[in-house]
């Protein structure tokens, strides 16, 4: 154990102290977590004489333990009655040994005259790992390197299975390998094409020709991608933790086998598990899929430039890949099987499509690929991909040099051993379905990030919920990762920031009649020198009348909507409410501003700007209840100000 002697458990979390059956349920969890997690737990009071005996007893032998103080904690009653309960012992010191109760000083010390305590302690010793987590990425990585700063003797496994177009990576996982970081990167490379065609409105003259060079482009992401690999390698082993490059599979409760990448196998053992491996993306089933078509496993590190592209696929990683493909010169198309964005608010995903359309993505509607064939091999080769109609017999011909999947990911869930021990999944989509602390139906297996069933697969809530799993298993913390209004936002050309529900989902859950949506469409003060559209950009909320307006929806396509979306994000955590926005006074000039205008600011009556509300109220015919902005309720439409006046 690194960990010094006699580490003390930090006070317990806000919410402890709260009377009924839930809060008692906490402390009651909370506890048999803390006595499951260490080796020895003693529960105690800070100023008890017999505890400083135990104490210097535990000391004495070299052990480490964990210490609860009960006086020193809000709910220190609560504990106590919860251990009278399950330890039918009244008083401090109440000691526990590798979950077994031995009892207070007196017994203790017997236990140790008779040698029962060594016994006892020797039996953690049994396992190689406190815990054992399998799949380093955002998630696991998180979890691995909280549990070792709480003195936890800590395995990482993480290995990349090559994908079908023999594309592998490093350590981090899909986030900093094929995931959040190549593609910000290869969408700022298509925010500097764009800002260049701006700049000649600003004053800057060139004449050299200007063009992309996707080989310099590669070359200088996977640089970045190999330090931050490099990076997380450093952290473990700063930290403690063994990182072993293998393939992880439970083969008994306690027991998992590494396989590396020559076919070795070692085998490790642990008193808990996480499981955290992620997703690979999903192939068609298709004839040629596999042989012909890359996905987002191969593009980021693809060596050659992939020409004329079609996109299978329109949410996320669909969308965002077509849109910085265009933005490089590329000839893109995307097929659609349905909807754009699926789950998000479709008046904000339309918008998305409309300006992707407007810098030159083609859209292919309510079609799905039959089958992919080769014309003609190269760097890139030349691809034939036929396409039937979702709604007739319709079908369509297309040839193109490079042909992405992005049809969604599978959890790698079904070759880890799973059934050996009996972590149920569900046998649909291979999710896992936990409890609100993240354990499985197997109670010293737990699981985060992309694998869990009906959670948000963004790698902020896979690190979020690794810390925390990591701190109520191995400290004295009693928060849960807190599932409810994550933002996110989506780096299409013009970036799609949003928080909480769409508008869809607030009407199915409030109904119609119950909320005030206010919106604007809005110009950047960059856009407009530079001569781009004025009939873009756009706002939306929606506020629970019923509940002091508060904004249950908040949705932003703008530039920099990311970084707008996760300030308003924090707000709506403390309970944003339309008023609140008004009363907020805006940064100027900015995007974000137009969130916080106030109500009777004076309107500046311009004709653009009435154009503007009349194609605002054309666009946003089915919505819920439509307010602009500073509109009143009921009353008559008031034109929407400019945002640069
Ligand atoms: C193209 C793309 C863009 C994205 N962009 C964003 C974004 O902008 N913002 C955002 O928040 N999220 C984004 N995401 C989602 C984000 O990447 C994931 O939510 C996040 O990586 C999930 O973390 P995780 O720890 O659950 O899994 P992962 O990061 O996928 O890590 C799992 C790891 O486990 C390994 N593994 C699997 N099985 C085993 C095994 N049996 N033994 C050992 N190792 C194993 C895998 O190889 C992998 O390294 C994007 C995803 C994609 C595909
Ligand atoms: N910016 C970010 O934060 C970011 C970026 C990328 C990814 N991610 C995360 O990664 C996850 C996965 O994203 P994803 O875009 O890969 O998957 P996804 O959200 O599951 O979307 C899959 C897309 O493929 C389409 N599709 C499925 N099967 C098809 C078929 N046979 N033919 C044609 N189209 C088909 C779907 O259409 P239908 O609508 O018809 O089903 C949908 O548009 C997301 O949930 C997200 O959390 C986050």
């Amino acid at each position: 154990m690194s960990s010094p002697p006699g580490r003390r458990v930090r006070a317990s979390s806000p919410g402890t102290s709260r009377q009924g059956s839930d809060a008692r349920e906490g402390v009651r969890r909370r506890v048999k977590d803390l006595i499951e997690a260490n080796r020895v737990m003693i529960f105690s009071k800070s100023y008890c004489p017999h505890s400083t005996r135990v104490k210097e007893l535990f000391s004495s032998l070299g052990v480490d333990y964990n210490i609860l103080e009960l006086d020193q904690v809000e709910d220190g009653a609560n504990v106590q009655e919860v251990l009278t309960e399950i330890s039918n012992q009244k008083t401090v010191p109440n000691i526990f040994v590798n979950k077994v109760h031995v009892g207070g000083c007196d017994r203790t010390f017997k236990a140790h005259h008779n040698g029962l305590l060594q016994k006892l302690l020797q039996e953690d010793l049994a396992h190689d790992f406190d815990l054992i987590i399998i799949g380093g990425g955002s998630g696991g990585l998180s979890c691995a390197k909280e549990a070792a700063n709480l003195g936890k003797k800590v395995m990482v496994l993480d290995f990349v299975v090559p994908s079908p177009q023999g594309s592998s990576w490093g350590l981090g996982g899909t986030c900093v390998n094929v995931g959040c970081i190549p593609k910000k990167l290869m969408h700022q490379a298509a925010l500097l094409g764009q800002a260049l065609q701006d700049s000649r409105k600003f004053g800057w003259e060139y004449n050299q020709q200007v063009k992309h060079n996707w080989e310099v482009m590669t070359e200088a992401i996977q640089n970045q991608i190999s330090s931050l690999n490099w990076g997380y390698r450093l952290t473990l082993r700063e930290k403690g933790v063994a990182y072993v490059n293998a393939y992880g599979e439970f083969v008994e409760l306690h027991k998992i086998k590494a396989t590396n990448k020559k076919g070795q196998e070692t085998f490790y053992t642990a008193s808990k598990f996480v499981i955290a491996t992620g997703e690979r993306p999903r192939y068609l089933g298709i004839q040629g899929d596999k042989e012909y078509c890359i996905t987002s496993d191969d593009l980021f590190s693809l060596p050659y430039c992939p020409g004329r592209t079609l996109v299978i696929g329109s949410s996320y990683v669909g969308l965002e890949c077509a849109g910085f493909l265009a933005g490089l010169g590329l000839d893109v198309t995307v097929m659609v099987r349905s909807v754009l964005l699926r789950g998000f608010d479709q008046e904000m995903a339309e918008k998305v499509g409309s300006y992707m359309e407007q810098q030159g993505v083609k859209f292919q509607r309510k079609f799905t690929p039959v089958l992919v064939q080769q014309m003609e091999k190269g760097s890139p080769g030349v691809l034939k991909v036929v396409a039937k109609s979702t709604e007739g017999p319709e079908t369509v011909e297309g040839t193109y040099n490079t042909v992405l999947l992005a049809i969604g990911r599978d959890s790698c869930t079904r070759k880890i051993g799973l059934e050996k021990i009996g972590v149920k999944i569900n046998e649909k989509n291979g999710k896992i379905p936990v409890n609100d602390v993240e354990q499985t139906n197997v109670p010293h297996v737990y699981a985060i990030g992309d694998i869990l069933e009906g959670k948000p697969e963004l790698t902020p809530v896979a690190i979020q919920a690794g810390k925390l799993l990591a701190r109520r298993l191995f400290g004295a913390s009693l928060e849960k990762c807190d599932y409810v209004n994550i933002p996110t936002t989506v780096f299409t050309p013009l970036e799609y920031g949003c928080c909480g529900l769409s508008e869809e989902k607030a009407i199915e859950v409030y109904k119609k009649e119950n909320l005030e949506v206010y919106h604007t469409l809005f110009w950047p003060l960059e856009w407009t020198v530079a001569g781009r559209d004025n009939n873009t950009c756009y706002a939306k909320i929606i506020c629970n009348k019923f509940d002091n307006e508060r904004v249950v929806g908040f949705h932003l396509l703008g530039p920099n909507a990311g970084e707008i979306t996760q300030g308003f994000a924090a707000a709506m955590k403390c309970g944003l409410t339309k008023q609140l926005l008004n009363d907020t006074i805006g940064i100027h000039p900015t995007c974000g501003e137009d969130f916080s205008r106030h109500r009777d600011e004076k309107v500046a009556e311009d004709q653009q700007q009435q154009h503007l509300w009349s194609l605002l109220t054309a666009c946003s015919s089915q919505a819920a209840s439509l307010t602009p902005w500073f509109g009143t309720h009921g009353g008559e439409p008031r034109p929407t100000p400019a945002s640069q006046t």
